[in-house]
């Protein structure tokens, strides 16, 4: 079957090409994929699949029900895309470039889209031979506020009992794979703090409490988190990336608000964060008889692959790759909403060799506005993402089913 998968592919490649390309030119933003939801749930029904549009704003959920009977358990896997662009003026020339100002493909989830719905079209071709379900996620809003929550909410994972996802890495060249064993990426929380002092005349300072100077020994002191109060051999990440506050330079500043994300891998470490800041912000405000407010957001939980899909993929990909080709990687402190499915349901998240054949140029950096792919890692995620699927449902059916 692996030799018929691979020829449908190559059939099937300049379609996914064009698919993918045109997305590109017409990226969308969270909960704004109008489009690009109409051209997905208008393939999957052209492909006969049983089609939910309007999942959780955007999303689009396919079913394919397999029609082969089944002596063992009769399973479902789920394959997800996301669909969203973002904010970012696409700085590429030439006939792919975004027609949408100020929005761009900038992290790849048009060839995540397109590689989906390659997917779908051959595997709905083997539906004879399919003793389980596929269902088709295509999900809106992974760069935030996030489109994987709302989507489980509204049952998009119904009677799944494995899912896989996969992402381009411009860092991988075409034909390798990246996976990571437990963590594969961070949990992104955020946190807004503002300190308030007694502000005056910049000549006066015994006349008023500066915000600007607590707010700077605010600043240093958070450091001390990942530096002196963590386990060397752990990880987190502590950066306020906003500092505002002052009106003029002869004038003391009453108050300075700072924003920052918190990256952890551990989810008992990210549930301490939290009063370490808080903890911190209240001491060194305390010594200079300021105060401080902090308001703390979980955002998206950390991405933690189960060991039965990474099994999975790892042997999926091995076979079709070649085990040299599939590397193993340490967890990025990026996010994905891709974890909130592997709360609910075993699975794997890895990274798809997608590496622009002049990456020179430009640096094809996830969210950068050169970004581009070789579009050759649309095959082999195509396949990976097919062999994935068929792997999981005919391992449960036949005799050898314990196995
Ligand atoms: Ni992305």
């Amino acid at each position: 079957m692996r030799e018929r998968v691979r020829a449908r592919i190559e059939e099937l490649h300049p379609q996914i090409v064009e698919r993918r390309r045109d997305l590109h030119r017409h990226p969308e933003l969270g909960f704004e994929e109008r489009r690009t939801a109409g051209i997905v749930a208008e393939w999957l029904g052209a492909l006969g699949l049983e089609v939910r549009a309007g999942v959780a704003g955007t999303g689009v959920v396919g079913r394919l029900r397999g029609l082969a009977t089944s002596s063992g358990a009769r399973r479902t896997i789920a394959l997800r895309a996301d669909m969203d662009a973002l904010p970012v003026q696409d700085k590429k020339r030439g006939p792919l470039a975004s027609e949408v100002a100020g929005k761009m493909h900038a992290c790849g989830h048009d060839a995540h889209t397109a590689m989906l719905l390659g997917a779908a079209s051959v595997l709905a071709e083997l539906r004879d031979e399919l003793p389980g379900d596929v269902v088709f996620l295509f999900q809106p809003a992974e760069e935030g506020p996030g489109g994987a929550e709302p989507m489980i909410a509204a049952g998009a994972l119904d009677g799944v009992d494995m899912i896989l996802g996969q992402h381009c890495q411009p860092s991988l060249p075409v034909g390798e794979i990246g996976v990571s064993r437990g963590a594969a990426l961070a949990a992104t929380d955020a946190f807004e703090l503002t300190i308030h002092g007694v502000g005056g005349h910049g000549a006066y300072p015994h006349l008023a409490t500066d915000a600007i100077v607590v707010a700077a020994q605010v600043v240093m002191a958070l450091q001390t988190i990942v530096a002196r109060n963590l386990d060397p051999l752990a990880s987190a990440v502590v950066t306020i990336g906003t500092i505002h506050g002052g009106y003029n330079f002869n004038v003391i500043a009453d108050v300075v608000e700072l924003r920052g994300t918190v990256r952890t891998l551990d989810p008992h470490l990210r549930d301490a964060m939290p009063a370490r800041i808080e903890a911190i912000a209240a001491g060194v405000c305390a010594a200079h008889g300021a105060r401080h407010e902090l308001e703390y957001h979980r955002k998206y939980p950390p991405t933690i692959n189960h060991e039965v899909g990474v099994a999975l993929v790892r042997r999926v990909a091995g076979e079709v790759l070649g085990a040299a080709n599939v590397r193993e990687l340490p967890p990025s402190m990026g996010g994905e909403d891709f974890a909130y499915y592997l709360q609910e349901v075993p699975g794997c998240f890895y990274w798809l060799g997608a590496r622009h054949p002049h990456p020179e140029q430009e640096g094809y950096a996830l969210h950068s506005p050169h970004f581009d792919i070789d579009e050759e890692a649309l095959k082999v995620g195509v396949q990976l993402l097919v062999e994935g699927a068929l792997e999981h449902l005919l391992k449960g059916a036949g005799p050898n089913a314990a196995a």
